[in-house]
């Protein structure tokens, strides 16, 4: 999953509005090579402004960085969009005489193995099919806006589906970091907008008959109820409802309110002028000053806040981005080269935007940590894997010395350097230094020892010959670099000129 790899993976996008500039953020920064086709003169305009939010937010979901953005191509046409893509995910609006004629039109031109998504809110595959020359490879998987956050892709087949495509979608999909729920049986709408449109029916009655406000109707999900629906769904909160008892009791308790009924669910008020005026109102005096755009970006800052709670306790929403963290932690960095002309260098890393503190940038324990994971690194260069330390002996910190010397925002890329001063058959003296990318600006050293350790016994030991000759190896490495001016420094000396 890079963006200069022969085998990076190509997704069309055909319909580049609010849906498919969402599907093209998460393809893009998941190194997907994007290709997207959508004939609106602002089309462009409107996709940069979705990546720029994207850019800002999902990076903040993981504690890994994402692979390197893929490369993002504007086409003249659906064919040229389709061209090598292994993925295509039709975002045109919902309209099946539209959706008909662009899915033909992709089939002309797509390889024959690709998979076409569409993101329908509606329609049930079997109609998208209609007339298909291959209905197998055309399955909904419909997102949630906004689509480069939220996990879930409802993924419906129909009777015509080849499941073995449809479980390779769902495996693209988590690969995108996404939930996808398979919808067994096609229906009007899925799963999820069927609720959404009972909700919103009740609400427009609710403003309808001068019950509520949107704000009220607003207020009434967002401090109650939306949150326990954040995090355990309908059921699993209506279970705990019910008490030690549970859902049967529940049932039993206010079952008999759905004959009264308390709801107008059924019916629908006619959406007259004078009823849309009311509701354009009220929402615009409820949002205030906000642009959308500032809006957006509050949700987005809110959601990411609210999935990493989640992911804290690996619970819903946060399990999956805790289980995508697992799939982006083996996207290895290339390995680093020991030679006698510098420090050994590591590969770049990005400061995620979640390493960011009140003050605006990289907070302090992040530091170590970037410390502390190149000394993983290094160890591992030297031999001492997984396996070594199972077998009892590990390399403990015994004491380290870090500067801070300049800041670093969210999003920069850096990376950090390890020069070996003493390596013996106990001992591993390491400098490291962390710079910024972009400039090689010092960002911070830490100095650090390192003691061979028995682990059952506690005691310092002899490390094996093999660890002791490679560090060794690039201890003489480093033997001639200039020794570090901060080595052996102690806190408050005066710094040199
Ligand atoms: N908005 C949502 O919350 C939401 C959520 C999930 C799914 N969906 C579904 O996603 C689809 C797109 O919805 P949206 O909200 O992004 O609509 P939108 O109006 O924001 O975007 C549709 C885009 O399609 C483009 N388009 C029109 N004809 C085209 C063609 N022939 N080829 C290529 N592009 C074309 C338009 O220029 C526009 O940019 C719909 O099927 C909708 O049901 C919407």
């Amino acid at each position: 999953m890079t963006n200069d790899s022969p085998t990076t993976p190509t997704v069309a996008i055909v319909g580049g509005g609010v849906i498919g500039g969402g599907w093209a953020a998460r393809f893009l920064l998941h190194g997907w090579r994007v290709q997207i086709h959508d004939p609106h003169p602002q089309a462009k305009e409107r996709i940069e402004a979705v990546l720029d939010n994207a850019r800002l937010s999902l990076p903040a979901l993981a504690d890994f960085p994402l692979p390197p953005e893929g490369e993002l191509v504007y086409t003249d046409s659906p064919g040229e969009a389709v061209a090598n893509a292994s993925w295509i995910q039709e975002s045109v609006p919902e309209d099946l005489g539209i959706k008909h004629r662009v899915i033909a039109e992709i089939e002309k031109h797509a390889p024959d193995t690709a998979i076409i998504g569409s993101s329908t809110s509606g329609f049930k595959p079997s109609e998208l099919q209609e007339g298909a020359a291959n209905p197998g490879r055309i399955l909904v998987a419909h997102p949630f806006n906004p689509v480069y956050l939220l996990p879930l892709a409802e993924v419906v087949g129909g009777p015509a589906i080849d499941v073995d495509i449809r479980d390779r979608a769902c495996e693209i999909l988590s690969s995108i970091g996404m939930k996808p729920l398979v919808v067994r049986t096609e229906i009007d709408a899925h799963i999820a907008d069927r609720f959404l449109e009972a909700v919103w029916r009740e609400a427009l009655w609710l403003i309808n008959d001068d019950i509520a406000t949107t704000e009220e109707i607003d207020d009434a999900i967002r401090y109650g109820f939306g949150l326990r629906w954040a995090q355990m769904g309908l059921f699993e909160t209506y279970r705990l409802a019910g008490g030690e008892a549970g859902m049967a009791h529940f049932i039993a308790q206010f079952g008999p309110c759905l004959q009264w009924p308390w709801t107008k669910l059924t019916d629908v008020p006619d959406l007259t002028d004078e009823l849309v005026d009311k509701i354009a109102t009220q929402s615009d005096r409820q949002s205030g000053d906000y642009s959308i755009r500032e809006l957006e970006r509050i949700r987005d800052r809110n959601l990411v806040g609210i999935m990493r709670a989640l992911k804290d306790r690996n619970w819903g929403a946060g399990a999956v981005l805790a289980e995508h963290d697992k799939r982006l932690a083996k996207v290895q960095p290339v390995a680093a080269t020991v030679d006698d002309t510098g420090p050994v260098r590591m590969p770049d890393i990005s400061v995620l935007p979640a390493w960011i503190d009140y003050n605006g940038h990289m907070t302090e324990f992040r530091y170590v940590q970037v410390f502390s994971d190149t000394c993983d690194r290094l160890l591992v260069m030297i031999g001492m894997d997984a396996d070594y330390v199972a077998a009892g002996c590990s390399y403990y910190t015994a004491e380290t010395h870090t500067m801070q010397l300049d800041e670093v925002g969210a999003n920069e890329r850096i990376y950090s350097t390890a020069q070996v001063l003493l390596a013996d058959t106990k001992r591993l003296h390491v400098f490291y230094r962390m710079h910024a990318a972009a400039d090689d600006r010092l960002l911070a050293t830490t100095e650090a020892m390192y003691l061979h350790v028995d682990r059952d016994s506690g005691r310092v030991c002899e490390a094996d010959p093999r660890l002791v000759a490679n560090a060794k190896a690039i201890a003489d490495a480093h033997a001639n670099l200039p020794r570090p001016d901060a080595a052996g420094r102690f806190v408050g000396q005066r710094k040199q000129d």
